[in-house]
């Protein structure tokens, strides 16, 4: 099969690149030529900007691709764009989507108000206002302020010409994540702190995780398999309490410390966490295991590894902003030690 992925030298794409060349498929790679990945021999490149992609449609018509994976679709634009370049070319589009896309998140966020039931299913309710990140001062992957994938994901699946099938990503962690999720944790652990300390709530509540290689693994599965025509998908691995994730990262970085929950009394009274614990944000995998028959071929122990070992190389050069943590200071955290010894 001849893919053309856009996107593709950065983070998850080299390892989707990678998994689609060793099934035996024909990859090309369109990218302004900013990032660089190793890809495998015989990978093809194609330079240029995704914002001039109609342009260039007579080199994709030469390529004629059977399938366009889509990496980097953000706004409402970039999906029609990337219909418009390709109907009468491709047979299909995928679509990377993410588990922001349901309600559940906007909830998660305080900007909605009643619980959604969970596990979330790919028939979930959606998010009832748009733009999730518009009033954010800074963005995370400098994401644009129309940024939203419910608008992406309307634009390719309502497109009669051209069949799609949309895969929503969990929070994906593994070597070269931009965002360095499991960092501030790590950063605790290999500075030899005795405790990390988690407000009960916050460590009983459960997020979606995908490494990178099982994320990868699910996405060249809906490119590679017909059956995935008009089908949405999601996919996560990592779906423990946020306590439990920390003890197995902890024991991943060879840590002795411990875990521990706090009740609220025991924390600063101007101390709150950003969002509405009440609201867990896991995700039921069903549909692609049974349809596309995926399972994960990194275990979470292997995954934590891997990435562990990358963060210990590549610390970041600030604290990073997104992972979704909101962590004591190490004052307030002796503090309560002391209170609670
Ligand atoms: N990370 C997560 O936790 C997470 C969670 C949910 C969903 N997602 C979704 O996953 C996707 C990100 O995949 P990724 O991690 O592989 O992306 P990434 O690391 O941000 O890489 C971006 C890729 O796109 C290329 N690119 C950027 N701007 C371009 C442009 N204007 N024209 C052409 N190419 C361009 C870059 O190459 P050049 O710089 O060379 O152009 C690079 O290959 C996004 O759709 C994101 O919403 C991620």
């Amino acid at each position: 099969m001849k893919i053309l992925v856009i996107g593709g030298t950065n983070f998850i794409g080299p390892e989707v690149v990678r998994r689609l060349h060793a099934m035996g498929h024909e990859v090309t790679v369109f990218h302004r030529g900013k990032t660089l990945a190793e890809l495998p021999l015989g990978v093809k490149e194609i330079k240029g900007d995704r914002a001039q992609i109609i342009e260039g449609k007579t080199q994709f018509e030469q390529l004629s691709p059977d399938v366009v994976l889509d990496m980097i679709l953000y706004t409402e634009q970039d999906a029609l764009t990337t219909m418009k370049a390709f109907k009468g070319i491709a047979q299909r589009i995928v679509a990377i989507s993410s588990m922001d896309v349901y309600r559940a998140y906007n909830v998660l966020l305080g900007k909605e108000s009643d619980i959604i039931p969970i596990p979330l299913t790919e028939d979930s309710p959606l998010r009832q206002q748009f733009y999730p990140f518009k009033d954010m001062p800074q963005r995370a992957l400098n994401a644009p302020a129309d940024y939203d994938k419910i608008l992406v994901e309307r634009v390719v699946m309502g497109d009669a010409d051209l069949p799609a099938t949309i895969i929503r990503l969990p929070m994906v962690y593994g070597a070269k994540d931009p965002l360095h999720r499991l960092f501030p944790y790590l950063k605790r652990m290999d500075e030899n702190r005795p405790a990390i300390l988690l407000p009960e709530k916050f460590a009983q509540w459960r997020g979606c995780y995908g490494y990178v290689e099982n994320v990868a693994l699910a996405i060249a599965l809906t490119v590679t398999n017909p059956q995935a025509t008009k089908r949405i998908y999601h996919v996560a691995d990592l779906q423990v309490s946020e306590a439990e994730r920390l003890n197995q990262i902890g024991k991943a970085a060879g840590w002795q410390g411990k875990v521990i929950s706090i009740p609220q009394h025991y924390l600063p009274a101007d101390w709150n966490l950003p969002f509405n614990t009440e609201q867990h944000w896991f995700a039921d995998t069903t549909r692609i295991r049974q349809e596309l028959g995926y399972s994960e071929v990194v275990s979470p122990e292997e995954a934590l590894k891997q990435t562990i070992d990358w963060e210990r190389s590549n610390p970041p050069q600030e604290m990073p902003q997104w992972t979704g943590l909101e962590l004591l200071d190490y004052a307030t955290e002796d503090e309560i030690l002391t209170r609670l010894s």
